[in-house]
């Protein structure tokens, strides 16, 4: 088991060590998993597409009637603290909002404070070579709930469908319903087909990374087409190519599905412009 880390987080007003940081047992994100999250990268301790998180974070405390806590300076002032507490560039911010604390019982508590969790990690990313082979994913049935377009703290389905690809020694578990593609366990599915990147639609079925705008702006800058449509199993299997994005994974190649080549086996040109392109969009915009 990896140590645990012992960063500085914030909790409810206090910054405190991770170690330190303690929620009452009765916090409905602990007994229901009632409540969101949102994962913002950090480059050169800058916050990357931070608005859009904060669009999509609001988006998320909307859809489940929870207040949301912050305005956006305020987030933005406890971000800026948590990062200047690390001694590396590049991070990761961890924001959590539950509805609370309260006596146990199914329907939504009103009148109680949000518990509000962030931390701050050193930001992994793939390395260099990964990137230049690209990973392995797997397939499975997407048997998550029906609201996968919440950035909810539920997660069992996503902790269930990850492990598949575990098990198989993958990186991901792409994810199909209905003989359609959906998304990943904690990413989005980018295909590849004669030079276009397609994308699933926007759905309850999936959750609209900050990468879907962000691949869109990509491919414009790089004149390649992008298209959200639904996606067949045969079309995801005979891709040209395929990739997945989040916002630890930015754009990663995959190069077998299922122990099968996806194209010929290599990360593609297609990949290689839009990994170049955002790393200039990482560069160029930070708050
Ligand atoms: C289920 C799921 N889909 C997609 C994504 C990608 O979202 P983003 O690009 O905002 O990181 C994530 C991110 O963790 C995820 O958990």
């Amino acid at each position: 088991m990896q140590a645990l880390p012992d960063t500085l987080c914030y909790l409810n007003g206090e910054y405190t060590p991770v170690s330190k940081a303690k929620v009452s047992v009765l916090d409905r994100g602990f007994i229901f998993g009632d409540g969101i999250y949102e994962v913002v990268p950090v480059y050169g301790r800058k916050l990357f597409r931070f608005d859009e998180h904060m669009a999509r974070l609001a988006r998320s405390l909307a859809s489940l009637s929870i207040d949301n806590p912050h305005s956006a300076e305020e987030w933005l002032e406890r971000c800026r603290r948590l990062i200047a507490e690390l001694p590396e560039e590049d991070q990761m911010i961890y924001i959590q909002v539950t509805r609370g604390v309260a006596v146990r019982d199914h329907a939504m508590t009103k009148g109680i404070a949000p518990t509000v969790f962030m931390m701050v990690n050193a930001m992994k990313l793939p390395s260099a070579e990964t990137l230049k082979k690209g990973v392995a994913c797997v397939t499975a049935s997407d048997f998550r709930w029906e609201r996968a377009d919440i950035k909810s703290t539920s997660l069992l389905g996503n902790v269930l469908a990850r492990q598949i690809s575990v098990d198989a020694g993958a990186t991901e578990t792409i994810l199909m319903r209905d003989g359609l593609l959906t998304e990943a366990s904690s990413s989005n599915v980018w295909v590849v087909r004669g030079g276009t990147v397609f994308g699933s639609p926007k759905s309850k079925h999936v959750l609209e990374g900050i990468r879907y705008e962000l691949i869109r702006e990509l491919c414009e800058e790089e004149g390649i087409a992008y298209d959200l449509r639904p996606i067949s199993e045969a079309e995801l299997r005979g891709a040209d190519e395929l990739m997945l994005s989040s916002a630890s994974k930015e754009v990663l190649p995959v190069t077998q599905l299922d122990a099968h080549k996806v194209g010929d086996g290599q990360p593609g040109p297609v990949f290689a412009r839009l990994h170049a392109a955002y790393q200039r969009a990482k560069a160029a915009q930070s708050i």
